[in-house]
């Protein structure tokens, strides 16, 4: 059977789309985005250009998401190494970008019936743009379609000790360590992303065969898809040759083939299965 074209796809969209079953689409998609600085450095522009050239992309990539029906959809925008790393001309200029992305966009995404979350160390961040993100999540909090995480001066090794660190805490407030009780349900419940299910795919642009310290135990079972695109040339139409490539993979959470049965689409915890 013809699978229904979602309203709003462009017609090189639709095409791949006819092409997904629409039965099995990733829940959660993750994507690192990268690749700004390459694009800008061959049309011999500043890095800045590519970051700005690549907000076209993160509105293209959500919209198309949000049409199809992904119900999470998180973006490493900002790590907490870019921060530190990088020359403070350079953070300045992603804290506008991000700062005038939220004011411009706080409509389309309420249009589109989106939420707004993040993930990261928000309060190292500096208070205007604090004020600025939740002033857009207040703004979009009543919206129940697609879920957009933006992941902003995140780190995963930092969320993980932050984590440990409150279970610790939490153990100490109810009566010590006798109290301290860690399995895996408690690691994911102190994590940035309690309200979220692990990514089922995550997406990395501009060749780059890294995990760069993004989402690393919740990535622990999601199928990798890497994309030549540059960052600020992807669209959804290339959202959608990634989620084609997702459906090709036989997912077996360290079961065997042909046994999984796409369990994880219910949304049960891999922790929940065998694995080898
Ligand atoms: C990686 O490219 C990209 C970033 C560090 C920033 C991502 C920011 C945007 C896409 C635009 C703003 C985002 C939002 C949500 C408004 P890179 O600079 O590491 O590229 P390179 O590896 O080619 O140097």
């Amino acid at each position: 059977m013809q699978a229904t074209i979602p309203a709003g796809l462009d017609r090189k969209e639709a095409e791949v789309y006819q092409r997904l079953d629409p039965e099995r689409l990733p829940k959660h998609i993750a994507i690192i985005m990268d690749g700004n600085g390459r694009w800008a450095r061959r049309r011999h522009l500043p890095r800045m250009a590519g970051h700005r050239a690549g907000v076209a992309s993160v509105r293209s990539t959500v919209e198309t998401a949000a049409r199809i029906g992904i119900p999470w959809l998180t973006l490493y925008a900002f790590s907490e190494e870019n921060w530190k790393k990088r020359p403070r001309s350079e953070v300045d200029f992603l804290m506008g970008l991000l700062c005038r992305y939220l004011k411009a966009e706080v409509p389309t995404l309420n249009k589109n019936n989106i939420r707004l979350e993040y993930i990261g160390r928000q309060h190292e961040l500096p208070p205007s743009v604090q004020e600025k993100m939740a002033w857009a999540r207040d703004a979009t909090a009543g919206n129940t379609g697609m879920v957009l995480t933006l992941a902003l001066n995140y780190s995963a090794r930092t969320e993980l000790v932050d984590a440990f660190r409150s279970i610790v805490d939490a153990a100490a407030r109810n009566g010590g360590l006798d109290h301290l009780n860690i399995d895996e349900d408690a690691v994911s419940q102190n994590l940035y992303t309690r309200h979220l299910p692990d990514p089922d795919l995550v997406v990395r642009t501009s060749g780059e065969m890294r995990l760069s310290n993004f989402l690393l135990w919740q990535l622990a079972y999601a199928e990798i898809y890497v994309t030549p695109t540059l960052w600020p040339e992807f669209r959804g139409v290339h959202l959608l040759e990634g989620i084609a490539e997702y459906q090709k993979r036989e997912r077996r959470y360290g079961g065997l083939a042909g046994n999984a049965a796409d369990t994880h689409s219910s949304h049960q915890h891999p922790s929940k299965m065998g694995r080898s």
